[in-house]
């Protein structure tokens, strides 16, 4: 095995979390509820029946949560700010507490030489806005804005960086289209929408972020390789749809100026008007965040199917305990590909999630061993460096996640963390991976 490659001494090192993968707490100090607080309220919607109402408790245990970063030696950490802590109805004046809280874990964060990165929207929008009509109601993408310059006022002159928007194609497609996450609407192609509403909502919130100071604004998508089948033309083509509703609806009218065109094999999608809206859309990032998990396979659908593609199993790769393909190519061919697409219009990327869940437990002395995890991101990072020596520019690279946390659909099935969390005690544990990322984050310090 070749040496673990040299990254640049600049190179940004993190972890990532979400806030109601984590804070629990909810209904501590005037938060409101949010869309995953009414979802698991909902019988038969989460594995187990679980909910982020304690998570990790780590509105509570924040402190002990930075001292591991500290330990960890990354020097940036991904968090994302609850909407519903900060404005309960989702409109209006701040709630003081809510902010206090994130306003103590940024100064620890400073304090710690750990530059925060913060998302604005990680999915938990608040009940009040969903009841309005959600991201299918324009007035949403406003009071997103308003949201966001409240958050920068408060936080702004301490937060290195901002994510508006987490993976919009995911809440897209599993919390409007289908209904596997949060609100569990289950529009089918009458979702799309509310792809015009989350990047205008991204676009505002980008001006408004920007008219409070800030300096380094990007949207986080998730990306998937989209591979056919086969080499025959029907399974080409349904890649190709594919690529454009998960991999291009989100990225072209940001980077390219536009919807792409091949939409329209989905039906007449857009709001009336939209082409209004194409210059906040297309509002310049500072980087672009990549999350990536995996390339998906596709195959033309059966005759009369109600999409033009159909996803297709993968075969002869190992996979995580979600069942994920473990693809680490897929990554670089991800990174040279966004390259290729935009070409001059891509910002420098930050890939802002990567991981991977096991099984892993305890063994008799209380060490969480989980060499899997090693592994993968041992072959991910490499993939990226190999990617950014074909000249691709890759700034920093964030884990997912610093701690197991409530996964969303599969609650706390699914075990992500570099530190196991013991649900019943709160008890942190750092895994074997934890000391292996500290190796790499920490060479040459
Ligand atoms: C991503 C989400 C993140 C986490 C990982 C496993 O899609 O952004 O919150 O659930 O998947």
């Amino acid at each position: 095995m070749t040496p673990f490659p040299e990254f640049p001494p600049e190179f940004v090192w993190g972890t990532a979390t979400a806030a109601y993968q984590i804070e629990g707490a909810v209904d501590e100090d005037g938060r409101g509820p949010s869309i995953w607080d009414t979802f698991c309220a909902t019988p038969g919607k989460v594995a187990g029946g679980d909910s982020g109402a304690v998570a990790c408790d780590h509105y509570h245990r924040w402190e002990q949560d930075v001292a591991l970063l500290t330990r960890l030696g990354t020097n940036a950490y991904r968090f994302s700010v609850a909407w519903p802590r900060i404005q309960a109805d989702g409109t209006g004046a701040p709630n003081p507490k809510g902010l206090a809280f994130y306003d103590r874990l940024v100064d620890a964060l400073c304090a710690a030489g750990i530059a925060p990165m913060a998302t604005l929207f990680h999915w938990d929008t608040p009940q009040p806005v969903e009841d309005r009509g959600g991201w299918l109601a324009r007035d949403t993408a406003e009071r997103f804005a308003e949201y966001a310059a409240i958050v920068a006022g408060a936080l702004g002159d301490r937060v290195r960086h901002w994510v508006t928007l987490n993976e919009p194609v995911v809440h897209l497609l599993l919390g409007y289209a289908t209904g596997v996450h949060a609100p569990g609407r289950t529009l089918l192609v009458e979702a799309l929408p509310a792809a015009h509403t989350l990047l205008l909502g991204h676009g505002l919130a980008t001006r408004a972020l920007r008219a409070a100071g800030a300096t380094s604004v990007g949207l986080t998508n998730n990306y998937s390789p989209a591979w056919p089948a086969t080499g025959q033309a029907e399974d080409v083509a349904a890649a190709a749809s594919w690529d454009v509703l998960y991999n291009r609806l989100f990225t072209d009218p940001v980077l390219a100026g536009g919807y792409p065109e091949e939409l329209r094999a989905f039906g007449d999608p857009l709001p009336a008007g939209h082409e209004d809206d194409l210059a906040v859309l297309a509002e310049p990032l500072d980087f672009l965040g990549v999350n990536y998990y995996n390339p998906t396979k596709l195959a033309a659908p059966p005759e009369g199917g109600p999409l033009p593609f159909e996803i297709a199993p993968m075969e002869g790769f190992p996979t995580t305990s979600f069942g994920w393909p473990v693809v680490p190519d897929g990554l670089r061919q991800l990174l040279v590909g966004l390259a290729e697409r935009y070409g001059d219009r891509l910002p420098p990327l930050h890939i802002t999630e990567n991981g991977c869940s096991y099984d892993d437990e305890p063994d008799a002395d209380g060490a969480v061993h989980d060499p899997d995890r090693v592994a993968y991101l041992e072959a991910h990072l490499r993939a990226v460096r190999a990617a950014m020596d074909s000249g691709v520019d890759v700034r920093g690279y964030f884990v997912w996640s610093l701690l197991d946390n409530f996964e969303w659909a599969e609650g706390y099935s699914k075990r992500f963390g570099l530190v196991h969390v013991d649900y019943e005690t709160q008890a942190r544990t750092p895994k074997s991976s934890f000391d292996w990322y500290r190796g790499v984050v920490t060479r040459g310090v």
